[in-house]
């Protein structure tokens, strides 16, 4: 049995992280904000599922608080720092690129710090295919350019990155950088294609598309996110690793599988292109498979059944979250 503590607790990926931490039986410190980037029900949600389950214990912090950081209560020695909070999306980061650099740059720092200041040997870093820029070979490996990163998410959770580098460099410090590609499934995130379009076509509301529907994208269930997350903690010195689904799915393709699933029809509202917006990411995934043995176990149209599904039972609240 080990302890975690797990940055994100309430977001998407960091709650069913959490969830699968505590199945196997180990401890996990939960932080988040709860910061209303996106209707904080979403978040609320997920974290009353958790704080019903055993092992779990929840601190309503800021990372970019240093000073609130290092007050934690301790406790048990905490085996690793599970880093998944972040400002995410890259559209909302053109809005406000600040709270971008603060949380996901000096945020970041903060945590690296609290590692070398109270000896803790692993550092676990959520980062993202859109690290990799416009000219990324499909599908794509880790070498691949990433110092052009287009957006300025994809330029802070470069910093974080590198910062970790440094801190593995100057400290020791064990540290996995694993980029995810395109993550969907249960509970996602509200301002996620996978999430709105599900409750556009259920609730017969228009589905506003950026582009002509041709763009792809390495959807990735959340369950291989979080089982290949758990296995990134056993030390490894140094590496980066990308973690997407075999598929890269138009988003025409998406739309109709939604559709046949809902038994519903679309009202698709065409609109340009968003700047920051990729036309395509797909993963190369070939070393998080030599190096974990990891790789994708559930298909796209297995993966949107089961949010489907979710949906559907949570719909009396789901149809009113506010998707933008
Ligand atoms: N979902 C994806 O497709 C995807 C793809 C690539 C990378 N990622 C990365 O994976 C991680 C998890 O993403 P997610 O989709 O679960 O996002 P999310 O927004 O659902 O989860 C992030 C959580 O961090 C919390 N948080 C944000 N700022 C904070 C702060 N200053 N202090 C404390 N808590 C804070 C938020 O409240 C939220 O609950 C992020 O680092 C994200 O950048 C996600």
């Amino acid at each position: 049995m080990s302890r975690y503590l797990l940055t994100g607790a309430a977001g998407f990926i960091g709650a069913r992280v959490t969830e699968l931490l505590l199945e196997h039986g180990h401890q996990v410190v939960g932080l988040d904000n709860l910061n209303p980037a996106y209707d904080v029900r979403m978040k609320q949600y997920r974290l009353g599922r958790l704080q019903a389950l055993p092992g779990f214990e929840f601190h309503k912090v800021d990372i970019c608080d240093g000073r609130a950081l290092r007050a934690l209560p301790q406790g048990a020695p905490i085996e690793a720092v599970i880093h998944l909070a972040a400002r995410a999306g890259v559209r909302a980061s053109l809005e406000d690129p600040w709270s971008y650099v603060e949380t996901n740059a000096v945020g970041t720092l903060n945590l690296l710090e609290v590692c070398r200041q109270t000896h803790i040997p692993k550092f676990l870093l959520a980062s993202t295919s859109s690290i990799y820029g416009a000219e990324a070979p499909l599908p794509t490996p880790e070498d691949a350019d990433s110092s052009r990163p287009l957006q300025p998410y994809a330029a802070s959770k470069k910093a974080a990155e590198v910062l970790s580098y440094s801190y593995h460099a100057m400290y020791g410090l064990d540290v996995t950088v694993f980029r995810y590609f395109t993550v969907y499934g249960p509970a996602g995130r509200p301002d996620m294609s996978m999430f709105r379009f599900t409750q556009w076509i259920a609730e017969e509301r228009p589905l506003v598309l950026n582009g002509d529907g041709s763009q792809s994208r390495g959807f990735t269930f959340v369950d291989d996110i979080a089982r290949g997350t758990i296995l990134g903690l056993r030390p490894l010195g140094y590496e980066v690793m990308n973690l997407g689904g075999h598929e890269a799915v138009r988003m025409t393709e998406v739309i109709r599988l939604l559709e046949e699933l809902l038994g519903a029809k679309a009202h698709v509202v065409q609109q340009p292109a968003h700047p920051a917006d990729m036309p395509a990411s797909w993963a190369n995934v070939e070393k998080a498979r030599h190096l974990l043995g990891w790789e994708p176990r559930v298909s796209f149209a297995e993966g949107a059944r089961e949010l489907v599904e979710w949906y559907r039972r949570e719909r009396d609240w789901t149809r009113t979250v506010a998707t933008g």
